[in-house]
């Protein structure tokens, strides 16, 4: 089997944040940064697969502080986690304001991205080769994220629909809701 290390596909995307980019708050639209997530996300798991990738999910994107006009927004990516064809990319998002030099982390989330081949089956990748600690917990993460991503899917799946109706209905008791049926 072949076993690449992390720093061969890592990345480094910068982009200038232009007056296009920017909402009606004048802040920049959360759909440009999760564009350029997306993007940086293929160029690490196409590097590391060495072939053609597909955004399956994504994991952690929070919008904690916004992003002006502006700012030099800088995605780092790097493969945390291999499975058999999935590949999880970790992305630490920073702002750098050129004026003043202050630099801030807005987001730190996490693309899953399944390797495909010519005929667009799911293809194996490479393994990761790890020499540090960091990078072990890393890939623990990853694991314990993809085994938590089932389960949420298997709980949600499971969970509301062998629920009763009446039984739902008393899940949601109390929240900002009204029900009149046509
Ligand atoms: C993702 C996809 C390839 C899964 O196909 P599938 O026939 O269910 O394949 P598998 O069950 O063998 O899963 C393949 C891998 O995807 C992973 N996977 C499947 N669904 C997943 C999900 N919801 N979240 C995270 N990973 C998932 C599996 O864990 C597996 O990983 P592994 O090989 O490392 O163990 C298929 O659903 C697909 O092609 N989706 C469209 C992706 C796409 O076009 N994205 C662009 C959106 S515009």
């Amino acid at each position: 089997m072949i076993f690449k290390k992390f720093t061969d596909s890592e990345t480094i995307l910068t982009e200038l944040m232009i007056p296009s980019y920017a909402n009606f708050g004048g802040k920049v639209h959360g759909g440009i940064i999760l564009s350029l997530m997306d993007k940086v996300a293929y160029v690490t798991a196409a590097k590391h697969s060495s072939g053609y990738v597909v955004t399956v999910s994504v994991e952690g994107v929070e919008f904690l502080s916004p992003i002006e006009v502006g700012d030099l927004v800088s995605l780092k990516a790097r493969v945390n986690y291999v499975g058999k064809s999935s590949m999880i990319v970790g992305i630490r998002v920073e702002a750098l304001n050129p004026k003043t030099g202050i630099v801030r982390h807005t987001n730190s989330c996490y693309f899953t991205m399944v390797a495909k081949d010519e005929s667009g089956h799911v293809t194996e990748v490479p393994g990761l080769s790890i020499s540090d600690e960091e990078s072990i917990r890393r890939f623990a993460e990853g694991k314990a994220l993809k085994l938590l991503g089932k389960q949420k899917h298997q709980l949600l799946k499971e969970k509301f629909h062998k629920m009763s109706i009446s039984e739902i209905f008393k899940s949601v008791e109390g929240e900002k809701l009204t029900y009149s049926p046509d």
